[in-house]
């Protein structure tokens, strides 16, 4: 692993406390790659199948160079540079996304999934994939968009289809979708309710219950392996996919 910056969890604090108390049990589960992937499918209120992700990487060249930005532990393919601000297991560079070590124009793919809205500065981290991109070159990103706070190591923004399409303003957009659909949407909303209400004020409690909450809450959520294709769900997904490429010229 090459360390370019040191990790940065002290932005973990804000006020002398934790922004997002969960992210530290997250952070503990993201150092196991196959448990953060068997706890994802089953415990994840949000169901998503990552087609779109798989027919790009399908469609490079062997020689393709893929960067992965705010990867966590995930290692999608072996080939693939794995990027993160903080130093977890499969992680190549560990280095902030609004400052790439990398010089312009040599990636084929840059993959960011559910980066974007921990950024403090989003717009000076879109500039960057922009610039790192080759021509030709092409963006797959995910951001959340009916989802509750989720501090890691902060929660800054959410965006919508128009949204995206203006950020990433050098490149041209080629689709825009939900990714998790509007059940998964209410899955995390109906949990996070249910874990408000019965905490009593107090964030120990919370914090438990929206984990725990997750069972009973979870089986619903693959009833949108069909309505994330309905053409209104966007309106109310928990989160969109978003696909777009640098022009040639
Ligand atoms: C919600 S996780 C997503 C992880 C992974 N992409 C996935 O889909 O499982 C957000 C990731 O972004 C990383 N991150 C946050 N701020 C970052 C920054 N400024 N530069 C690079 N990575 C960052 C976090 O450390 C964390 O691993």
């Amino acid at each position: 692993m090459m360390n370019t910056i040191p990790s940065k969890s002290n932005q973990k604090i804000a006020n002398g406390q934790p922004v997002d108390p969960r992210a530290a049990w997250k952070n503990i589960i993201r150092k196991y790659p196959l448990l953060s992937r068997i706890m994802q499918f089953v415990f994840d209120p949000a169901f998503v199948t990552n087609q779109q992700r798989g027919a790009l990487l399908e469609g490079l060249a062997t020689d393709s160079r893929v960067l992965n930005l705010g990867s966590g532990a995930k290692r999608i393919r072996v080939n693939i540079v794995n990027l993160d601000i903080e130093p977890f297991g499969n992680v190549d560079v560990v280095g902030d996304g609004q400052r790439l070590p990398f010089a312009d124009g040599v990636f084929d793919l840059v993959l960011c999934e559910y980066v974007l809205e921990h950024i403090r500065n989003p717009l000076q981290m879109a500039r960057e994939i922009q610039r790192v991109i080759k021509p030709g070159g092409q963006l797959y990103m995910t951001v959340p968009f009916m989802q509750t706070f989720h501090g890691n190591p902060d929660d800054y923004q959410r965006y919508t289809i128009s949204g995206l399409s203006a950020l990433f303003d050098d490149l041209e957009t080629i689709e825009c979708k939900p990714y998790a659909g509007p059940t998964s949407a209410l899955c995390n909303m109906v949990k996070e309710y249910l874990a408000v209400v019965f905490s009593f004020n107090s964030k120990l409690i919370y914090s438990i219950l929206s984990q725990l909450l997750i069972i009973l809450v979870f089986p619903f959520k693959f009833i949108d392996y069909f309505l994330v294709r309905n053409i209104n769900a966007h309106n109310l997904s928990f989160s969109l996919y978003f696909v777009a490429q640098k022009p040639i010229s």
